[in-house]
């Protein structure tokens, strides 16, 4: 091929790719790769724009006649780091050997990699802390507080509160994981919200009570009929209303509104709003946009002490991506927050 036919080559791929020349010049780059490397990239010496060994070594390979090779290359141009594989192979221009070296980005697979991994460490990292605490008691029971029936009782007491916890773990992380799985399905069931609602209330009474705070619905009474899947709408409003009483401050008040909306714009449907309001200490703005990963929490002793897992929200938020439904949080500190479940009416 002459210099030309690769040029019209690359130019027409997606992929940044470039051309080494048997000057080890850089011959061509197409505008993708300009946007990777600069625009000065053209007839500088390969090694001075490419500069990371495992690509260096990858071209020379394949001028040394070994074929086809691949090397991970980072891309540092921009504000975050990417990842690419770049692929380099053996190409004759004009009777000359050259090397063809195309990019592929793989910055997602990397991040969901990282994800993953970072995710197996927190739940390892969770479930750690009650198991120390177990172990330590166990140890405690069998030797200095052998005969001691009152120390024996307290340290069961507190053991059954760690098991609990590691209960309440394990339901969470099943509950994400079904979640998960059946994300891309839509439900189908033709459900009552305002069912909905009183059953995550009931389920909530004998938390409401030992707090003291009192759970009222306002509106829920002639709300339109959704498309959704009742137990897990449920598992929304007991997650968002849970947080609402354990966030909300002990002898104060949880409201849930409800009302009907005739077009919501994000939705581009009818809706149905329901608000989960608390008079609580509130969230910091900066927070907001977190609380819906997992793990994420505000004051993570606090919310441990409480009960908490971290994962509430995060499987409030893939319920609702299932319903494609919204969920909005607004608070103000010290005056408490408002969290808002859109829900489409009539949906597609
Ligand atoms: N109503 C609320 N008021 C104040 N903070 C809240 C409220 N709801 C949630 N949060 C904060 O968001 C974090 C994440 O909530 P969630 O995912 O339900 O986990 P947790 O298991 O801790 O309740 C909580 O740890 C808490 O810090
Ligand atoms: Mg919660």
């Amino acid at each position: 091929m002459d210099i030309n036919a690769i040029s019209q080559v690359l130019n027409a791929l997606h992929l940044p790719a470039v051309f080494v020349d048997h000057d080890d010049r850089i011959a061509l780059c197409n505008p993708e790769a300009l946007g990777l490397f600069g625009a000065g990239a053209v007839g500088r010496h390969y090694a001075a724009i490419l500069r990371q060994p495992l690509i260096i070594d990858a071209i020379e390979t394949v001028q040394r006649g070994n074929g086809a090779t691949r090397a991970r290359y980072l891309g540092t141009q921009g504000p975050a780091e990417t990842v690419w594989m770049a692929s380099a192979a053996p190409l004759m221009a004009a009777g000359q050997p050259g090397v063809l070296i195309s990019f592929e980005d793989r910055t997602a697979a990397q991040e969901a990699d990282e994800m993953r991994r970072d995710f197996v460490a927190n739940v390892s990292h969770e479930l750690r802390t009650p198991l120390t605490a177990l172990n330590g008691f166990i140890e405690t029971l069998r030797g200095a507080a052998k005969d001691d029936a009152d120390a024996r009782e307290r340290f069961l007491g507190i053991m059954a509160h760690e098991a609990t916890r590691m209960n309440r773990l394990v339901q969470d992380l099943l509950s994400l994981s079904r979640v998960e799985s059946e994300e891309r399905m839509r439900p189908k069931a033709r459900i009552s919200l305002s069912d909905v609602l009183n059953s995550a209330i009931v389920s909530l009474t004998p938390l409401a009570e030992q707090r003291g705070v009192s759970v009222t619905v306002e509106g829920a009474a002639d709300l339109p009929i959704v498309v959704g899947d009742g137990d897990q709408l449920r598992q929304v409003f007991q997650n968002l209303i849970e947080n609402a009483v354990k966030y909300g401050g002990d002898g104060k008040s949880v409201v849930v509104r409800a009302g009907p909306i005739a077009r919501d714009p994000s939705l581009r449907s009818a809706a149905v709003k329901i608000d989960v309001i608390d008079q609580g200490i509130g969230i910091n703005p900066l927070h907001i946009p977190r609380l819906t990963e997992r793990f994420y929490r505000v004051d993570s002793h606090r919310a441990r002490e409480m009960g908490g897992t971290g994962l509430g929200l995060a499987i409030v938020k893939h319920i609702l991506n299932r319903h494609r439904g919204r969920l909005r949080i607004e608070s103000e500190p010290g005056e408490g927050s408002t969290f808002s479940v859109l829900l489409p009416v009539n949906g597609d």
